[in-house]
């Protein structure tokens, strides 16, 4: 496979770990658990992002942009990593950040991601609900390019070819792991939104021709939306490493049973998870992805998809500053012990 030689900049803290969740195992009674800390990559509080920006942040160096440009949700992960990566190469951020309200949260547009934001030094433009993020992109590039700026744009979650690469970097850690531990892989599962990550682990895995399966939980989309795109992403990713041909529509698996009622809208069974995780293994997930992810990954093994001694990775995709904007979402009353 083709990585080496691709534009990239080096600011990931990689390896990330691959962990046993012992604890947490047991308790489900189902398969071994092991946990992805992709979380744990660097870049103001880390994220999956971190592994995309490496080679997005290398092409627009490569271009002689001065500035990038991306959009998201007002407490989007992306939009933070993307500032703290404009940071450390010396770029300017701009930041369209459409101000949807998922949740009556005082913190929402001010604390979490928004506050990391502002800290990394990002220009923050608000777009109200409904703003068509690719217009308002095109309207950005324009204005910046009228001004003199260099701008490169960066598209929702970092999801096009050139970010998947760093999903198909963690591919290739991951088979490099399992050997090194002398772990076999089974199931790999994760959040997935706007395709780049799982793209890019589909097109890895089957570039490497590990057969690792990967089921994808959507934090929004209909499964049959996203699996297009992911799918349209992942043949354009093993086309640029040099595997043309390899990912088949049956590799997508995208699960959308645990949206509830949409996108960054609270759910009982991801406070259930994330709460659960927290206090058996004191790890944090966050309430938009990888809590709705890790409730699928659980609501798999009582459904007995596994069998008990395989091996299964949550690719721990990070979040945890929006947390800290959904606190009100966790205030209900204990659960019944
Ligand atoms: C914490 C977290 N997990 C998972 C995802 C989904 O990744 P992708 O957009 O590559 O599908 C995102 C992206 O928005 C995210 O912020």
């Amino acid at each position: 496979m083709r990585l080496d030689d691709l534009p990239r900049i080096d600011f990931a803290h990689l390896p990330t770990p691959l962990e046993h969740l012992t604890a947490l195992s047991s308790l489900l009674g189902g398969p071994n658990v092991f946990v992805k800390r992709d979380d744990a990559t660097g870049l103001a509080t880390g994220g999956n992002k971190t592994r995309k920006l490496e080679f997005l942040i290398g092409e627009a160096i490569e271009r002689g942009a001065d500035t990038v440009v991306t959009t998201g949700a007002m407490q989007s992960n992306h939009a933070r990593q993307t500032a703290a990566a404009a940071s450390r190469a010396g770029l300017r951020c701009v930041l369209l950040l459409e101000n949807r309200h998922p949740i009556a949260d005082s913190t929402y547009e001010v604390g979490g991601n928004v506050l990391l934001d502002r800290i990394l030094g990002a220009e923050i433009i608000e777009l109200a609900e409904g703003t068509d993020l690719f217009e308002a992109m095109d309207i950005c590039e324009h204005q910046l390019r009228e001004s003199g700026a260099e701008p490169y744009l960066i598209p929702i979650g970092g999801s096009n070819a050139v970010g998947a690469l760093g999903y198909v970097d963690c591919a290739v850690e991951l088979v490099e792991q399992s050997e090194s531990l002398g772990v076999r892989i089974d199931h790999v599962v994760h959040a997935t939104a706007s395709a780049g990550t799982q793209a890019g682990l589909v097109a890895g895995f089957a570039g490497l021709e590990s057969g690792i399966p990967v089921t994808g939980v959507s934090a929004g989309m209909p499964a049959d939306d996203l699996s297009a795109l992911v799918f349209d992403l992942a043949v354009k990713t093993a086309e640029i490493i040099g595997a043309p041909g390899s990912v088949t529509r049956e590799m997508i698996v995208v699960d959308d049973d645990h949206v509830g009622p949409g996108y960054g809208l609270p759910t009982t069974e991801m406070l259930d998870a994330v709460e659960l995780v927290a206090r058996t293994e004191g790890l944090l997930l966050d309430p938009v992805y990888t809590g709705k992810a890790m409730a699928g990954l659980m609501a798999m093994i009582s459904d007995e998809r596994f069998d008990p001694d395989d091996n299964v990775v949550f690719i721990h995709t990070g979040g945890v500053a929006g947390l800290m904007a959904y606190g009100s979402v966790f205030d209900r009353p204990p659960s019944p012990s």
